[in-house]
């Protein structure tokens, strides 16, 4: 199936590794121009462009809401790093405010950003990566769980806002996709509850009707296809890729 991506330019941050990587390989290989943000500015693969950002530095920030101003996208990918593992109970309120000025404020102001260059065309594709921990928190990550669900309310009421102009907006949520983050998670499960790493591994896959972890490509394949031609009719939809782990609707 040809995606329709071909001549499209999408800009993809979080996109040095796993799931922002995996979702600008696939965006390049279907013809798209790729530019890559992350804190290393490593474009994942040859032939994209890497650009440094730092979600959680105003200044960074800003200089790529310049940029959008002088070279609009087609396609935006939203994508951070995962907060600190925690508890609800007695976080600082410091630790929530950092959490959402990584995670969700400088998502909205660059997507605002992308937003004018994507009405003039009347064509444009928004897709926010966020976490299965929306729709069931996930113990022991609540700065993630609180933070992504308020980036869900932004995405959903955005998504009124500019259908009319043909711009879509949508989150896919990830259930456990092996990726740096996932290994990082099981580790620190491991070390807080004392067994071995494979067998929080094991009894994590258990949990999990495909009984096994996604692939990033996976993963990757559901944020191209939300920004391809033929998904001009999804949007305010938030698309699960988690091997049936979430057992509600
Ligand atoms: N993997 C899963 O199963 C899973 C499940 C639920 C939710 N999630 C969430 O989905 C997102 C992506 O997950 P992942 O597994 O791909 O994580 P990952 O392997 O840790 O990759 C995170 C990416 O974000 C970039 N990044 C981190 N902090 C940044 C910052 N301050 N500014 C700009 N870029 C930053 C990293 O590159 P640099 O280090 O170069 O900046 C990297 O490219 C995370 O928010 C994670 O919590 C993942």
């Amino acid at each position: 199936m040809d995606l329709g991506l071909k001549g499209k330019t999408a800009l993809v941050l979080g996109a040095s590794r796993g799931l922002g990587a995996a979702s600008a390989k696939l965006l390049a290989a279907e013809g798209a121009h790729v530019i890559a943000a992350s804190r290393s500015g490593e474009a994942p693969a040859d032939g994209m462009e890497g650009v440094k950002l730092d979600l959680s530095d105003a200044d960074s920030v800003a200089a790529l809401i310049e940029r959008l101003a002088a070279q609009p996208v087609d396609i935006l990918v939203n994508n951070c790093g995962g907060p600190a593992a925690g508890p609800a109970k007695g976080q600082s309120s410091a630790a929530w405010q950092a959490a959402f000025e990584a995670m969700a404020t400088p998502i909205f102001a660059i997507t605002d950003a992308a937003l004018p260059g994507m009405i003039e065309k009347g064509w444009g594709r928004v897709v926010t990566i966020g976490s299965s921990g929306i729709v069931q928190p996930i113990p022991n990550l609540a700065l993630s769980n609180g933070v992504r669900g308020a980036v869900a309310g932004w995405s959903k009421t955005l998504a009124e806002e500019v259908a009319p102009h043909g711009v879509t907006v949508n989150m896919v949520l990830p259930g456990r996709i092996a990726t740096d983050r996932l290994a990082q998670l099981d580790g620190i499960k491991a070390e807080k509850t004392g067994a071995a790493l494979d067998a929080v591994q094991e009894a994590s896959r258990k949990t999990i009707p495909a009984a096994r972890y996604g692939t990033p490509e996976e993963f990757g394949a559901m944020v191209t296809f939300l920004c391809s031609q033929q998904a001009g009719y999804v949007t305010g939809s938030m698309i699960r890729v988690d091997g049936g782990m979430i057992r509600g609707h």
